[in-house]
């Protein structure tokens, strides 16, 4: 499927003089929420992701530092975001095959998640996503 379903999601920020406050509830992404999780300590050169989902859609957060996302469909276009702002969300939806890469010293991904963890939900073969999606 096309990467345009891809999108940047603004996160709203409340901000007071004691800090910024985030907050993600069902209006701000397209789906019920049903699982949270993050990656950190991620060593510098090491590469997440490389897989598609089946049905999953997740909204990526840099909660701290930043990260580059390699986005790809089959129909062979590439995408590449940087993720860096704690307000900036990535929303990736079914069928698109997502790398991330370029993790900063002290990065924080946040997902947020439409379904619960599932391995038979993952396409992790390249070729099999691009067989899968036509
Ligand atoms: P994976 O999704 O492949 O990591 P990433 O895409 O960030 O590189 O998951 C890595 C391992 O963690 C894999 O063995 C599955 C497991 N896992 C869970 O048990 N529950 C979860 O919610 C997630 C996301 C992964």
């Amino acid at each position: 499927m096309s990467l345009d379903r891809v999108k940047i999601i603004d996160i709203p920020k409340i901000t007071d003089v004691r800090g910024n406050l985030s907050v993600i509830e069902n209006d701000v992404v397209p789906f019920d929420v049903k699982r949270v999780y993050y990656l950190y300590d991620v060593p510098s050169g090491t590469h997440r992701g490389g897989h598609a989902h089946k049905k999953l859609y997740q909204l990526l957060i840099a909660i701290s530092g930043s990260f580059n996302v390699v986005l790809k469909d089959s129909s062979g276009n590439t995408k590449v975001v940087t993720l860096n702002k704690p307000n900036t969300g990535l929303l990736i939806p079914n069928m698109v095959w997502r790398e991330l890469e370029d993790f900063s010293s002290g990065a924080i991904c946040l997902v947020v998640a439409s379904e619960v963890y599932e391995e038979s939900d993952y396409i992790r073969d390249f070729d099999r996503f691009l067989l899968m999606d036509k």
